[in-house]
């Protein structure tokens, strides 16, 4: 097999070469930010979403990308078209540069950046996931807002492994009052009475380019979208829940801490908005092609 190319820093090198610094602050705080993207058909899916929440995480981190959005975007599909794919996953990463040992930011030098592409199946590949609520808090909106994604991820790590211990696939995480959040990855939705819900940015979820997509599709579709927040027993009794994510896309889920949601999984609405998400997949409209 073919090592797959790796943009760093304006050069294109295979994956065994592609190396960064002991000292880059990335590696030693995770200091930086990133976005996970995904390429259907020759388009690359929502790429200016993803572009237009990278600057503003980084821009929460006061790092300054040391490109501008168009050649940002440019750099990323001239390494999607030297690696030869047409349907592939694209992780863009952004971290505060080469320092010394010290947190001061002001001795890093420039961000590095890296695009990493690969060919990817859907993240859980499961049909359906079994959730347990974690006791692992989300980290609050005035803390390391989950907003800004950044590569500070131990949260949903402590999550999900407590997760793997219960036997359960991801975890739902609260935030700190002990409303619904988001799952480690992914956002979540529910469906009670026709009605579909979702947490609102105060709950300290991440402003997901799939949870967007899905809700101004579910509008489009007829169905009432609320952002609301959510109860752990609102999660638990809805009559369908589902998480959304770039790499997840959408995936229903069967149980909550033990109990089964709904009569049949996925829910009729969840079926709908599968079917519905799978159109908008290659549609040049919702992307930029290669
Ligand atoms: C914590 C968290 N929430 C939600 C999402 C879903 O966001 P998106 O749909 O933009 O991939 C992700 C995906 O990376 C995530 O890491």
């Amino acid at each position: 097999m073919t090592e797959s190319l790796i943009y760093i820093n304006g050069n294109l090198v295979p994956e065994s070469e592609a190396k960064i610094s002991v000292l880059d602050h990335g590696f030693l705080y995770g200091d930086g930010v990133f976005e996970g993207i995904r390429a259907y058909k020759g388009v690359v899916f929502k790429l200016r979403e993803h572009i237009e929440r990278l600057y503003d995480s980084a821009k929460f981190l006061k790092i300054e990308i040391p490109m501008s959005k168009e050649e940002l975007i440019e750099a990323i599909l001239e390494t999607i078209r030297k690696n030869g794919l047409m349907d592939c996953y694209i992780r863009v990463v952004v971290t505060r540069g080469v320092g010394d040992l010290g947190l001061d930011p002001r001795k890093c030098g420039k961000p590095s950046i890296i695009i990493i592409v690969k060919p990817m199946g859907p993240l859980l590949g499961k049909k359906a996931v079994s959730l347990i609520i974690s006791s692992v808090r989300r980290d609050g909106v005035d803390a390391t807002n989950h907003q800004a994604k950044s590569l500070n991820y131990l949260n949903s790590i402590l999550a999900k492994l407590e997760a793997i211990s219960a036997g359960a696939d991801d975890a739902i995480m609260l935030d700190n009052r002990g409303f619904v959040s988001e799952a480690t990855g992914e956002n979540v939705f529910i469906v009670k009475n026709g009605k579909i819900m979702t947490p609102p940015p105060t709950s300290g979820v991440l402003l997901g380019i799939t949870r967007n997509c899905i809700i101004e599709l579910a509008r489009k579709l007829g169905y009432e979208v609320m952002e609301r927040e959510l109860t752990p027993f609102e999660l638990i009794t809805a009559d369908e829940v589902f998480l959304t994510g770039t790499a997840a896309e959408i995936v229903p889920v069967e149980s909550v801490n033990g109990r089964k949601i709904g009569t049949r999984v996925p829910g009729p609405i969840t079926e709908r908005l599968i079917k519905e998400f799978e159109k908008l997949k290659g549609d040049p409209s919702q992307g930029i092609k290669i």
